[in-house]
């Protein structure tokens, strides 16, 4: 498939490992010009071909700088992924979850995609261009938890459809893409969200690993590869989905079973 993005520029954001990684290079390998953003530069970030910038997306400053360096080492952006997210994940329930944890986790998984893309839009307008974000199937499965995080992702969803709205008459498409249980630092590093619910299960992360699908219902029977979730995204900046806009799709291995 011929996706016509050869020569565009791109930022993707949280682009040091995961799912931004793979957007990364996967962008790189079709010829476009990408700025990866992340609050540290990996081996695999300085390798991809990007031209990496460091940043904590989770505050407005930090966005503000990360952009005005994307803007001036690109000169014009066309394609903008908003993939950061995450966060300081626990396992906890509504009554466990205070003030400071929702405004860090709507920081780091909403406001982040709010402010990168009031900044990128005037280029992303003249350029008519294309924004994906990266939500989460656990939008659609808010009981999933953790519940700070599921509603700030499903509000980005709602973004992505607004804003879908207010610009496609201006020529710039919005999608979103939404995840299941994909096999990034957050799931398979001990001292992150993965180590935390295998630790509250008794078990060790390649027993929560193993059981996981089975437990979900992952219909694949396994979990998704970031290279997977690159490649919808990668379908949806492209102009093989000229007349995409405002769709959010899912890649979850067939877990969310509602039409
Ligand atoms: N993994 C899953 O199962 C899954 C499922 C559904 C949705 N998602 C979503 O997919 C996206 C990517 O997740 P992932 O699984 O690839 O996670 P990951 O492996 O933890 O990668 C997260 C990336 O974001 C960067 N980042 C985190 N906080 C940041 C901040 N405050 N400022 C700048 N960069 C920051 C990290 O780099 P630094 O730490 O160096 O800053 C890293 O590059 C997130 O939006 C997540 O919510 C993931």
């Amino acid at each position: 498939m011929d996706l016509s993005i050869d020569g565009k520029t791109a930022v993707v954001t949280g682009a040091s490992r995961g799912i931004g990684l793979a957007v990364t290079k996967a962008l790189v390998a079709e010829g476009v010009r990408v700025v990866g953003v992340a609050r540290n530069v990996t081996p695999e970030l300085k390798d991809a071909g990007a031209v990496p910038v460091t940043a904590d997306l989770g505050t407005a400053e930090g966005v503000s700088a990360a952009f005005d360096a994307a803007l001036t080492e690109l000169g014009g952006i066309d394609l903008l992924v908003n993939n950061v997210g995450g966060g300081d994940l626990k396992v906890q329930g509504f009554l466990d979850t205070d003030d400071e944890q929702w405004a860090h986790l709507i920081d780091v998984n909403l406001l982040s995609t709010v402010r990168a893309s009031r900044i990128a839009l005037p280029s992303l307008i003249e350029r008519k261009g294309a924004i994906v974000n990266i939500s989460t199937v656990a939008a659609h499965l808010p009981g999933l938890g953790p519940v700070a995080y599921a509603s700030a992702k499903a509000a980005l969803t709602a973004l992505g459809k607004a804003l879908a709205e207010e610009f496609g008459p201006q020529g710039v498409r919005v999608n979103t893409v939404s995840p299941g249980f994909v096999r990034s630092s957050i799931y398979d590093s001990p001292e992150n969200f993965g180590g935390k619910i295998a630790s509250a299960f008794g078990m060790d992360i390649p027993t929560f690993l193993e059981k996981a699908p089975g437990a979900l219902g992952i219909t694949t029977g396994r979990f998704v590869e970031p290279a997977e979730v690159a490649a919808a995204v990668l379908f949806l900046l492209s102009g093989a989905a000229a007349n995409i806009t405002g769709a959010d799709y899912v890649v979850d291995g067939g877990m969310l079973k509602a039409v």
